[in-house]
């Protein structure tokens, strides 16, 4: 097997990102879509398919990337034949490093689903379910940056507490920092997840520790994001790789995080060159949540770069 990874909200993804392609005259070169975060690939797999088995478009190519070297090994076996007849590139790589891959191609869709695979979660040695012991690792690209027990060596007590507070949005953000920075000060420091869900756990009161999501989902979700920057790789996404996408192109981000959401939005709502085509965020239908729960709190956002006619072009500039 491939993946235990099940894309979320494919069908409007596909139909959103195709559309473009579709309106090429018959002449035009081949053109790139750009999966930004390809995973397991179950979104990759539907744009190679509807570029196969539409006529019309058999000729463009999809971009993968990923920082998750393991994700790109994978796909490169899944995707070999793709790979082999030149319809499929597989890139490693972060967001961050991304806009010259990017921009030496005419690319006329690009997509991003944030965050973590399944697979991800269910590697023990990447330390990032509270549910099955391992390091405390939670970096999604092992081969960069420090890991999460190395961030616990090293940061404050203030500056962890505001990054449970702002990413975690978790209510006890202040009683658990002082309890992981004391475990620092005696010099046992949590090293595996079990061992850091332990200390959330007591540093919860008795009465807020059964509630309807795990007690350590905010304080690991919040961990997981400062070890893999990941707000900072979404600005450098949206400021320096989207930029790259050729008018008339689209775009579509997935998030899972409000924070995430709102940048996204801001972003597609203050650009004069880019416009949003979803006023409210897309979320899944209940068959899909019944069928996927990952899929409940995904929102996606979709917009298109504008074409500018000259008159246009000349007035933004003024
Ligand atoms: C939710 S999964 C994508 C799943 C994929 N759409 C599928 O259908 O299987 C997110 C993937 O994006 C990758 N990723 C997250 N942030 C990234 C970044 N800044 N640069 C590159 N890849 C990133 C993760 O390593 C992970 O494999």
């Amino acid at each position: 097997m491939f993946t235990c990874h099940f894309p979320v909200l494919v069908e409007p993804i596909v139909e959103a990102l195709i559309e473009p392609f579709l309106q090429l005259p018959l002449s035009a070169e081949s053109h790139w879509l750009v999966d930004c975060t390809l995973g397991g690939g179950g979104h990759c797999s539907s744009f190679l398919k509807e570029f196969l088995t539409k006529e019309a478009l058999q000729k463009h190519r999809v971009l993968a990337v990923d920082q998750d070297y393991d994700a790109v090994q994978r796909a490169k076996a899944r995707f070999h034949l793709e790979i082999t007849q030149g319809r499929l590139e597989v890139v490693h790589g972060r967001f961050g490093e991304l806009r010259e891959v990017v921009s030496r191609r005419p690319v006329l869709g690009l997509m991003a689903d944030l965050g973590f695979s399944s697979d991800q979660l269910q590697n023990s040695e990447r330390g990032l379910s509270f549910r099955i012991d391992g390091p405390l690792d939670m970096r999604l690209d092992p081969s960069q940056g420090q890991s999460c027990f190395e961030l616990l060596q090293q940061i404050s007590e203030s500056e962890l507490e505001m990054i449970l507070r702002e990413w975690g949005e978790e209510r006890f953000s202040r009683r658990i920092s002082s309890a992981i920075i004391e475990r620092r000060c005696q010099g046992v420091l949590p090293a595996t997840t079990q061992e850091l869900v332990d200390v959330v756990v007591k540093a919860t009161p008795p009465q807020a520790r059964h509630g309807r999501i795990h007690v350590a989902t905010r304080t690991f979700q919040a961990l997981r994001m400062a070890v893999n920057d990941e707000l900072g790789q979404l600005d450098a996404l949206l400021n320096q790789v989207i930029p790259s996408v050729k008018e008339g192109g689209r775009v579509a981000i997935l998030s899972f995080h409000s924070l995430e959401d709102r940048k996204v939005k801001r972003f597609f709502q203050s650009k004069k060159w880019f416009y949003s085509l979803t006023k409210k965020p897309l979320q899944a239908s209940e068959e899909e949540t019944r069928s996927n729960p990952r899929a409940r709190s995904a929102k996606l956002r979709l917009g298109e770069r504008f074409r500018l006619d000259k008159q246009q072009e000349k007035f933004l500039k003024c």
